[in-house]
Order: structure tokens, then C-alpha cells, then sequence
């Protein structure tokens, strides 16, 4: 049976850009204007971007673009990914892994990268309320360099390092038992950073500085998620410890090791506040308070859905969420979820759903 829609193989992606071009369009809005707008913005957004769209307006726009349908169409069509499973058109609840599905925090992400394009990598905090968005903010600031254009959204950046391809990451989540003792986190930071220590073997906190400013030869960010948990409830790792951190950072590494931390409150404030004196915690120079997305940002995140949220919809999802990103994603999630099953009353079942983020809500912006 012919598949009822159909997207653009990620590798034909580029001939599309060059074809658009060649039909005299600057832009894709101006190809869409051109054509009277029929489709609309959004199924062209989503043909350019290698998503699925409807098979008769794939056929069309490509025609229109004076390419053979069959020749740019992925095998795969109906919405699959590439392990054959649907995308989920939301996500509530775990963080974001895939780059595509991250929207805005523009203003966080050129100051992160701003820190860490250049040596001396230099320290940032990102505080933020329980579930605001920290480990999504930390996962895409690891993958978005090296996620290629075809697997993102179009007009999404990649291009925030000049040579991605020469950094290290590693991420460490406190709430993880494996990196709540020293030698955990030693051999945890050893492993990431790709440097050799003696199989079975436990590096002493000695030895683990010894190899890591020896051999620590890319610049290296070390992501640290969930830091209070590090510091209230893991006694192995004191303020002796988190001063040779420090001192691999500021001194030991000619400007090779960089944090990022992800934590709820601010780490100065958080290192008094259980016990610690550890001057590690004053390293990070720049912290981001993650705030709502704006709402040009939540716009992005509801017009990327498919199928189509009407404006006025839109208009009630974004004041509802005060454009906090999880809350969005519930709104969409439970208006989608209406629309599956006929249901014409939704919003009343999704101000129960976004209850639990009454914090978030009633702080503002
Ligand atoms: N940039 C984003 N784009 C889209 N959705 C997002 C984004 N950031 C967060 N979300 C949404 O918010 C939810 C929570 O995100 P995340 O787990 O990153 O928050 P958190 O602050 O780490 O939470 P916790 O305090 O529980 O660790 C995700 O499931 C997703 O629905
Ligand atoms: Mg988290």
C-alpha cells in the first residue's frame, strides 16, 4: 500500500536548499507566498525539514521545486524513524535527547558557548526550579554540535564551536549511586575523558590528578546534573575534594577543563547552606537562571507539531504554560490527545494535568 505521507531522505535534504534558490526564493516563506499559499508555512517548514507531510503535497512541492518525488522520498515514510517507531509529537516528563525536539533557550546557549568556544574554558551554573529544563539544557549543549543538519529542525544552529569535533564531554548525574563516592566520580571522569588507568584499579584523588593534568589534551566540559544531591548527600566527596577539582580547573589543565553545573540553587548559596567551605563553587563565573521560554520561542515548539494546533488554541496552550517548556508539552500532549479521541472539551483535563507545576506557574516569569 502506498504510504499516506512521505519526507525527504536526510540525505537529499541539501538538494532542496539548492532547488529553492533556483526557483529565485529567498526564503522558504517567500516560495510559500509565491504559490498562494496553499500548502501552508507550516507543511513546506516540514517538507524542507525532512518530516513526514500528506503524499499529495509532497508530490506537488516537489514538482514545484522541479525534482522527481520518488527521488528525494525516504524509504521509510508514515511518520517512522529511522528504528522504525513514530516520534512522539511531545515529550513530558524525561529530559530532551534529541536536538530536534529542544526548543529556544537561545540567550542561555550564546552565553554557555561563549564561555567555551575559546581557552581558557571558563565555569557556568545553570539554576533552575525542579523540572524547568536544566538536563535538557545540558544534554543539548553536549550534542548539538555534532548533530548534523539534516537530523534538526531547519534554521536550528550547529555551528556554535568552530571545531566540535575536538571537544570532550562528559556528563555526570549525581542521582546516579555509581558517582556518589570519589572513586566512582574519579573513574567516571577518567572514562569520559578517554584517558588510561589501570584496569580494576582505584585511583587515588594523588593519582587522579596526576593523570588528568598530564594527559588531558582536548578541551574537556565536564557536566555536572544534579550537584545538590553531590553535596548534601555524598560525605566522600568534601571540600578536600572538590578543591583538587578546582585546582585540575584553574591551574592544572592549561585551560583544558571546564564545568557546567545544573542545579536548583545557586552553588554558592548551595555550598554554605550543607557544610561545605570549598572555594570550587566560586569558580562559575556566569550563571543562568532558566526562566519560561519567550513566546516566540513557544510558538516555535507548538507550530513544529503535527498535526496543526490552530492559533487560537495556541494562543490559550501559551498563556496557560506562561511558556514554561514542560508545561507546553503537557498542553500539547493533552490537546493532541483530545483530537485522537474526538473530544471537543480539553482544556478543562489539562489545567488538572499541569497541577503539579503550580511552582513553576505561580513564580512567573
Ligand atoms: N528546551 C526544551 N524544549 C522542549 N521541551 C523542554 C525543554 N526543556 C524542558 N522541556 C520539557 O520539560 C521537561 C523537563 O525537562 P528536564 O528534565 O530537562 O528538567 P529538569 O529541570 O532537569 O527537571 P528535574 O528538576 O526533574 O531534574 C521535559 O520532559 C520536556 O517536556
Ligand atoms: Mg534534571
Amino acid at each position: 500500500m502506498a504510504a499516506r505521507s512521505l519526507k525527504v531522505a536526510a540525505d537529499k535534504i541539501h538538494l532542496l536548499k539548492t532547488a529553492l534558490k533556483g526557483a529565485g526564493c529567498p526564503s522558504m516563506q517567500a516560495f510559500v507566498t509565491q504559490h498562494g499559499n496553499e500548502p501552508g508555512y507550516s507543511t513546506v517548514k516540514n517538507f524542507f525539514g525532512g518530516k513526514p507531510i500528506d503524499r499529495l503535497n509532497f508530490i506537488e512541492l516537489s514538482e514545484r521545486l522541479g525534482l522527481n518525488p520518488e527521488g528525494i522520498a525516504a524509504v521509510e515514510a508514515d511518520g517512522k524513524t529511522e528504528a522504525g517507531f513514530e516520534e512522539s509529537p511531545f515529550v513530558v516528563g524525561p529530559p530532551i535527547t534529541k536536538p530536534r525536539q529542544f526548543f529556544g533557550r537561545e540567550r542561555e546557549l550564546r552565553r554557555l558557548f561563549g564561555l567555551i568556544k575559546r581557552l581558557p574554558l571558563q565555569n557556568a551554573a545553570i539554576i533552575g526550579a525542579r523540572r524547568s529544563g536544566k538536563t535538557s539544557l545540558l544534554l543539548y549543549l553536549m550534542n548539538i554540535c555534532t548533530t548534523p543538519g539534516a537530523e534538526l529542525r531547519p534554521g536550528q544552529r550547529n555551528d556554535w564551536l568552530s571545531q566540535p569535533e575536538r571537544y570532550c564531554w562528559v556528563y555526570v548525574d549525581f542521582q546516579d549511586a555509581k558517582v556518589q563516592s570519589r572513586v566512582g566520580l574519579m573513574s567516571c571522569l577518567l572514562e569520559g575523558m578517554g584517558l588510561a588507568w589501570r584496569d580494576g584499579a582505584e585511583p587515588s584523588l594523588e593519582q587522579f590528578m596526576d593523570v588528568v593534568s598530564r594527559e588531558l589534551r582536548r578541551p574537556t566540559v565536564v557536566l555536572m546534573d544534579e550537584v545538590g544531591a553531590a553535596m548534601s548527600r555524598c560525605a566522600e566527596l568534601d571540600d578536600g575534594f572538590w578543591e583538587s577539582l578546582r585546582a585540575l580547573a584553574t591551574t592544572q589543565t592549561n585551560g583544558l577543563l571546564g564545568f557546567v553545573l545544573a542545579t536548583a540553587e545557586n552553588p554558592v548559596e548551595l555550598a554554605k547552606g550543607t557544610g561545605h567551605s570549598s572555594p570550587f563553587f566560586n569558580i562559575f563565573g556566569y550563571s543562568a537562571q532558566l526562566g519560561p521560554l519567550t513566546e516566540d520561542e513557544a510558538e516555535d515548539l507548538m507550530g513544529a507539531v503535527e498535526p496543526v494546533i490552530p492559533a487560537e488554541e495556541m494562543a490559550w496552550i501559551y498563556e496557560k504554560s506562561l511558556g514554561w517548556p514542560v508545561v507546553l508539552q503537557t498542553l500539547v500532549r493533552e490537546y493532541l490527545m483530545a483530537q485522537e479521541e474526538l473530544e471537543i472539551e480539553w482544556r478543562q483535563e489539562a489545567e488538572a494535568q499541569i497541577k503539579d507545576y503550580s511552582h513553576l506557574l505561580e513564580r512567573g516569569v
